[in-house]
């Protein structure tokens, strides 16, 4: 296995002109598991050009390969903002009244996923594993299989992974589970995905689990496991503490003074609950005289997906209730509100991070949320933050004992928690964020990708000896 090579793919990989903080989970945390591996990473180079035949580009950057190609833009328009944002990305994050439907976005989705294959055979080789990444890619495995490709096929999906009767909604979903079967371990983020994941496969295919815990469909056989994504824990504190001297860390302490930082750090994405996150601090400024002149929010909300139409409306709506709790409650020398519609260096974010009271994280549905984690690891031991995080954030599974969890829909809840998490004390925020830590420790980032590439290899091995 030690000379055995690791190709991994996704749709959108870390920008080398510098992280400007909207990457999302995937490529942090995939970048930082690459880093290790000596691996090489396929993707789109996040521009459009017409020529459908482009060559890959190969190129070094932080310490792992990249090879990247554009996609035209029909690809773009079909596969990557129609059918992958504006179908599967709603619809698995349990928004059905979100989705949109086309056949023609589904047969650019298909296409662009055999153009991914059709770069990546060359690749292949004898002792090749790959590592196919997130809801933009399912088919691949499929039309690798199709070309004869007998390598390891590992898929992790980032985000949920819905019930059957949600899944159902999709017209021909049956055939995107059947792609999965194409690969021989399929990573989801929890418990609860999984066991969703395994209920569509048996009632949609008539999956067969096995008694060595092998799914069986149409004579395939795989394995399905859930591996919570992580971070780079030691990365992360030494990232927060240089925040914190950097330049715009000095210039935000001075803009504060001694008043305490709420913060939120999110895509500007509707399944991150920032609308009801404002309307709570606002119940919380409505309720709380005593925190009128004092608590500062900032929510930074680097724009994403702006060709979605539903996250172009999401900004409107956004700027408005910004502006309406801060025309109401703002006062000559205090703003309780700064929403930062850009992104900032992941350094600036962790220093930001470090130097908040409360890390405040709403999401509807999530997957994971990395920047709990991050908020987690980006604490001073000796004067920790307290995380309130939302119960439909994969992280809550794991950090639940020592965050506040909080369901995002009860707006007087999240109000009645910011308000706990301020005026906790030193030892209970010291005892919380211990038990955080802890969690963080035992699974990082290294853990995580060890663990599912490990598995790889084991359901080969089986599959050979069987
Ligand atoms: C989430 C998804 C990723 C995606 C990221 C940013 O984290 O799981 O696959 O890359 O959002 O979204 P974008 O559409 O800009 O790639």
């Amino acid at each position: 296995e030690q000379d055995s090579q690791l190709i991994v793919v996704s749709n959108r990989v870390p920008n080398p002109d510098g992280g400007s903080g909207n990457q999302g989970g995937l490529a942090v945390g995939v970048m930082t598991a690459l880093q290790q591996a000596d691996g090489l990473w396929l993707g789109w180079n996040g521009s459009i050009d017409d020529d459908e035949h482009a060559r890959l580009e190969h190129y070094d950057f932080d310490g792992v390969r990249f090879a990247t190609f554009p996609l035209t833009e029909n690809d773009h328009k079909t596969y990557y903002t129609g059918f992958s944002n504006e179908m599967l990305w709603p619809l698995f994050h349990y928004r059905p009244d979100k989705v949109e439907y086309s056949r023609e976005n589904l047969e650019g989705y298909l296409r662009v996923n055999q153009r991914f294959a059709d770069h990546l055979m060359p690749l292949i080789k004898d002792n090749t594993r790959v590592w196919v990444h997130d809801y933009h890619l399912v088919p691949l495995g499929h039309y690798l299989r199709e070309t004869g490709a007998d390598a390891p096929l590992g898929y992790f999906l980032h985000i949920p992974f819905p019930p059957w009767d949600v899944l159902r909604i999709l017209p021909d979903y049956e055939n995107l589970l059947r792609y999965l079967s194409a690969y021989d371990l399929i990573g989801l983020q929890s418990d609860v995905d999984l066991k969703n994941f395994k209920d569509c496969m048996t009632m949609a295919l008539d999956a067969v689990e096995h008694d060595d815990g092998m799914l069986e469909v149409d004579g395939r056989r795989f394995r399905a496991e859930s591996y919570p994504i992580s971070i780079d824990v030691q990365a992360a504190q030494e990232m927060a503490q240089a925040g914190v001297t950097s330049s715009a860390g000095k210039r935000l302490q001075r803009s504060l003074g001694d008043r305490p930082l709420v913060m939120g750090v999110d895509r500007l994405d509707y399944s991150k609950g920032v609308y009801k996150r404002f309307q709570a601090f606002e119940r919380l400024l409505e309720k709380q005289e005593h925190q009128r002149g004092n608590v500062v929010f900032i929510q930074i909300s680097p724009p994403s997906r702006t060709d979605v139409h539903e996250y172009a409306q999401l900004r409107t709506t956004l700027e408005r209730v910004a502006g309406h709790v801060n025309g109401r409650f703002a006062d000559y020398d205090w703003t309780p509100l700064r929403y930062l519609n850009r992104g900032y260096s992941r350094e600036a974010i962790m220093g930001f991070l470090r130097m908040s009271r409360v890390g405040f994280l709403t999401p509807l549905r999530d997957g994971m949320n990395l920047v709990a984690k991050e908020f987690v690891a980006a604490q001073d031991p000796e004067d920790p933050g307290v995380l309130i995080i939302s119960h439909l954030a994969g992280a809550s599974w794991e950090l639940g004992k020592g965050a506040l969890v909080c369901n995002p829909y009860d707006i007087d809840g999240v109000a009645d928690m910011l308000e706990q998490a301020l005026t906790m004390s030193l030892d209970e925020r010291k005892t919380r964020w211990r038990t955080m830590m802890d969690v963080l420790e035992n699974n990082d980032i290294h853990h995580w990708s060890q663990n599912f590439l490990d598995e790889l290899m084991d359901v080969r091995l089986n599959r050979s000896a069987t």
